[in-house]
């Protein structure tokens, strides 16, 4: 139904409701919507991990980007996304809402839409609009915006009037229950702290990793027989404050010795590369599904057990500000500043997630003069940014970078949603858990000395509107590992988003604006890309698009692997938003026709044999790999 004609009859229906049942008399209206934002399926770099040859090369589960909206009674509107990509750029929130202000006049603004990321290092790169954060994908990736910023589309599968918000908090997942009005599910919002990284370095095929894997589980629960992404009931998974939260909870062995890393700088005989977490899984498509599994699991046993009702208004704030530019004042009445950007060696270490290459070690605090000389070449950092990023040794001084366009934000988004009495605190980076931890309490302290009795519960939507790397607090700041080399604003990064949203909090709570702030560079016209195109395509001598190289067995037995090779053209040719590369079907022996169950969105169409618990059906499965074995449809 579209949300604008629905809106005024399902307004009369709702106040028709309230004079007859005075007491408990909160509703809201919601929406929820679910688009495919895959992206180029071939030859793009991924986008996380920052690891040259790292590039898309199949599909083991599509992307999608997942939103709620929510009304009050007062016509005050938010929209939260939450999309299966490493990071929001500053530059698709700005697109959005603009493609979002053609459709909907007046409806969505910068102000009450928040768009947040999942955090999978799987998806394709090439979407922000900062040098530094487009530098492994050969620059701007058009299509692969263009793709994304589609899929944001606000497309609703249901307008109706709903009356309970359930939530309940339990080891630190927060989950936002959407029922009707007579209790029926419509959707989940799951906000839990920890990297979308089960997926490691090596692998290319496009992946939502263990937070795609708990939406599907989830959806499919819900759902029954629906195609994945098609179906009515949506589960977003969003992330929180994931900063320092690896899922590769077996820890960093060595890859060529088998013993623990260095504990302090994670390296292997003084080298990083071959540092690597894993598990809790075999390989790494196990430890996704574990990982995936248990969020699933426990949002499912929230959602079932949600015992407190949401009431109260919905609003929004929204402000942008100069990070490289905030004072902050503490309560013994000394101050701090926060300086331009900046990143450390130890950013180049990488984590044990994903290893960066060279000689970097996390930890450091000395400089190398072979860094410092190639750094020199291209940026040589000024007196004044060095004593302020103290005791950070700088390596890339991106605050102070601007050829042939800015290399990182200065100017970022800052917004809080309130939901009755949740509060979402969108954070323009990743937070590290103590970060997130003293934000939420500052944030709460806030807004409960202004609203009596309010007691709100707070979660933080990490990655969301922008991204500017990562914050920690002062004392992780000292140390320097990857998250500290990573804090782009100097010692006192956190400080100034808790001044910051503690504010924004306040004027939340009495009911004030504020000033919107500095306006967001909107870079589009200036972006470059060095990658080329689809240069030339075609199929081997002697051989047609479509043609079946190998073909599927007469039969097979429950557990078998059906793989069968096509002739296919270039998967850049067409992302097939919506669609599918690949079709499983099935014969209908009663009326003799073929229905299609399964698309490449499934994780049953790649390669994986684990079941977790539950027994999992996988009468069917294809193994896939890219330029020759897709496009098909197999029947069974
Ligand atoms: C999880 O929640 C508990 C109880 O509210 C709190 O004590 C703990 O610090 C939280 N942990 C994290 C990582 O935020
Ligand atoms: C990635 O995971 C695979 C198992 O799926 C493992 O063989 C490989 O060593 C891992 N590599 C890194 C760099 O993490
Ligand atoms: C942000 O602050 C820095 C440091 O004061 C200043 O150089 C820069 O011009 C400011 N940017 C904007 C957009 O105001
Ligand atoms: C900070 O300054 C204010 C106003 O000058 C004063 O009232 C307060 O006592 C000072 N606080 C501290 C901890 O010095
Ligand atoms: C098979 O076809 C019959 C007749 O059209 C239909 O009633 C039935 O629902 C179909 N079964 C499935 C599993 O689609
Ligand atoms: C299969 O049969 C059903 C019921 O007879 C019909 O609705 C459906 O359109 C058919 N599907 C195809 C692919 O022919």
């Amino acid at each position: 139904m579209d949300d604008i004609h629905g809106k005024s009859l399902v307004m009369y229906f709702i106040l028709f409701l309230c004079l007859v049942s005075l007491a408990g008399c909160d509703k809201y209206r919601i929406g929820v919507g679910i688009g495919d934002i895959t992206g180029p399926a071939a030859d793009i770099n991924m986008m996380g991990y920052a690891k040259p040859g790292q590039d898309t090369h199949g599909i083991h589960l599509r992307l999608f980007s997942r939103t709620a909206i929510i009304e009050d009674l007062s016509g005050n509107r938010v929209c939260f996304v939450s999309s299966d990509i490493a990071m929001i750029s500053q530059l698709l929130k700005l697109e959005v809402v603009k493609v979002l202000e053609q459709k909907y006049k007046g409806v969505y603004t910068i102000n009450n839409v928040m768009l947040t990321s999942t955090h999978t290092h799987s998806g394709p790169a090439g979407f922000l609009q900062y040098i530094l954060y487009i530098i492994s994908s050969q620059g701007f990736i058009e299509q692969n915006f263009n793709a994304i910023r589609d899929g944001c589309r606000i497309r609703l599968l249901c307008f109706l009037q709903r009356d309970r918000y359930d939530y309940n908090t339990d080891k630190n997942m927060t989950v936002l229950k959407l029922t009707d009005s007579n209790g029926r599910g419509l959707g989940a919002i799951s906000w839990f702290a920890v990297h979308a990284t089960s997926m490691n370095n090596t692998n290319k095929l496009i992946s939502g990793d263990n937070k795609g894997y708990a939406s599907q589980l989830f959806e499919q629960d819900m759902n029954g027989g629906s195609l994945h992404g098609k179906g009515p009931f949506v589960a977003l998974f969003p992330q929180s404050n994931e900063g320092d939260v690896s899922p590769n909870i077996n820890g960093p062995f060595c890859l060529d010795t088998g013993l623990p890393c260095d504990a302090i700088t994670s390296t292997c005989g003084g080298r990083n590369e071959n540092c690597v977490a894993s598990g809790p899984g075999s390989d790494m498509f196990e430890s996704t599904k574990i990982i995936g599994y248990r969020q699933y699991a426990k949002a499912k046993e929230l959602y079932n057990g949600a015992d407190t009702q949401l009431s109260g208004k919905v609003q929004y704030i929204h402000q942008t500000i100069n990070m490289s530019d905030v004072t902050i004042q503490f309560p013994d009445n000394t101050t701090g500043k926060t300086c331009a950007a900046a990143m450390g060696y130890s950013f180049a270490a990488g984590t044990t997630d994903g290893p960066g290459a060279f000689d970097f070690r996390q930890g450091d605090t000395s400089t190398s003069p072979f860094w410092n000389l190639v750094r020199n070449l291209i940026r040589t950092p000024s007196k004044q940014i060095i004593e302020c990023q103290t005791p950070k040794p700088i390596l890339f001084p991106t605050g102070e970078m601007k050829f042939p366009y800015l290399w990182e934000p200065s100017v970022l988004p800052t917004q809080i949603f309130r939901i009755g009495g949740l509060l979402i605190i969108a954070v323009p980076a990743e937070f590290t858990t103590m970060s997130g931890r003293r934000l939420r309490d500052a944030v709460k302290v806030a807004f409960d000395k202004h609203v009596p009795n309010s007691d709100v519960d707070v979660v933080i939507a990490g990655l969301a509107n922008a991204y500017s790397s990562y914050v920690t607090t002062f004392e992780e700041y000292q140390i320097q590992r990857y998250e500290g080399a990573s804090t782009l604003f100097g010692p006192y990064t956190l400080d100034a988003y808790i001044q910051q949203y503690s504010r924004l909090a306040t004027s939340l709570a009495k009911g004030v604006s504020v000033d919107p702030g500095p306006a967001e560079p909107n870079l589009l016209s200036q972006q470059i890309c060095l990658k080329p195109g689809v240069i030339y395509d075609g199929a081997p001598f002697g051989k047609r698009f479509g043609d079946v190289l190998a073909d599927a067995n007469d039969r097979y037995s429950p557990g078998d692997r059906v793989k069968v090779t096509f002739v296919s053209a270039n998967p850049r040719n067409d992302v097939r938003a919506e669609s599918t590369f690949l079709a499983i079907e099935r014969l209908n022996a009663t009326s003799s026709n073929w229905t299609l169950i399964a698309t490449d969105a499934n994780w049953e169409t790649s390669r994986s044999h684990f079941t977790y618990n539950k027994p999992y059906k996988e009468s069917y499965s294809s193994g896939r790999s890219i330029g020759s074995d897709i496009l098909g449809t197999v029947r069974i």
